[in-house]
């Protein structure tokens, strides 16, 4: 077999001694992940917006999607996992308009499952509690995603520039939206993450990335934080 013929098991074989080295089938699944997300990193910074914020001054960022991305034009903006409704309040101040809709998912019981060290199962909950909001375009539907989101997605009609803030921390919330919503996905939809890669945990990319790749879906990034936690990417196709 010619040389250039030849499968480029590199990859492979360094993930295998990792794997040999580490022991456990999670240690290989982030090892793996991380070498996928360095791989996108590198290809996915072509005209895209770099900012430089601090956690407490993200609604800058949300400002610059709105104002740049969604063009101002009124949205349907649907939140997955919004705690104390903080991140959610951020878009109600951003988007004016009367006809704009606002959705926010969450049990308010906190993650269903540990994520990191400092992040265990039951992290952000508010008791049940969902955020008191003096504005009528809001909803809040209180519940696991995987008990709420399917029957919201078969009855919902978009109606306005749909964006997606996805917000749940876990790969398996982020993933289970993102294919229940697929139906409602279109090229322009613009998604927000918010822990997109964090400390070396990647779940948020690993969930768009399985449900692009499930769903023939792809996408660009339009506007990230420099160290990729925080992200904008549209869907282009
Ligand atoms: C980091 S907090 C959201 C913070 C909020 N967006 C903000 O910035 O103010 C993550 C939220 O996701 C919710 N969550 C994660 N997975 C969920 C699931 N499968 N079903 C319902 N809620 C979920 C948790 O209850 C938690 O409130």
């Amino acid at each position: 077999m010619h040389k250039e013929n030849q499968p480029d098991l590199s990859g492979v074989v360094r993930s295998a001694v990792y794997l040999l080295a580490q022991g456990t089938p999670e240690d290989f699944n982030q090892h793996y992940r991380q070498r996928q997300f360095r791989a996108r990193a590198s290809v996915i910074d072509e005209a895209c917006m770099v900012m430089d914020f601090s956690y407490e001054k993200r609604a800058e960022f949300y400002t610059y999607v709105y104002n740049r991305l969604v063009r101002k034009v009124p949205v349907d903006y649907l939140e997955f996992g919004v705690a104390t409704g903080e991140s959610f309040q951020a878009w109600l101040g951003l988007s004016r308009q009367p006809e704009s809709r606002f959705y926010g998912f969450d049990s308010f019981e906190g993650l269903p499952e540990n994520w990191q060290e400092d992040s265990p199962m039951g992290a952000y909950s508010t008791g049940g509690q969902v955020p008191q909001v003096d504005d009528p375009r809001a909803t809040f539907i209180k519940g696991l995603f995987q008990q709420t989101v399917d029957d919201f997605s078969l009855g919902f009609t978009p109606k306005n520039r749909l964006v997606l803030h996805m917000d749940a921390d876990l790969y398996s919330s982020t993933l289970y939206v993102l294919m229940t919503m697929n139906r409602h996905i279109r090229p322009g939809t613009l998604l927000l993450f918010d822990e997109f890669t964090a400390r070396g945990f990647t779940d948020e990319f690993a969930a768009l990335e399985d449900f692009c790749a499930a769903c023939g879906r792809s996408y660009v990034v339009r506007a990230r934080r420099g160290d990729f936690v925080k992200l904008a990417v549209e869907i282009t196709a």
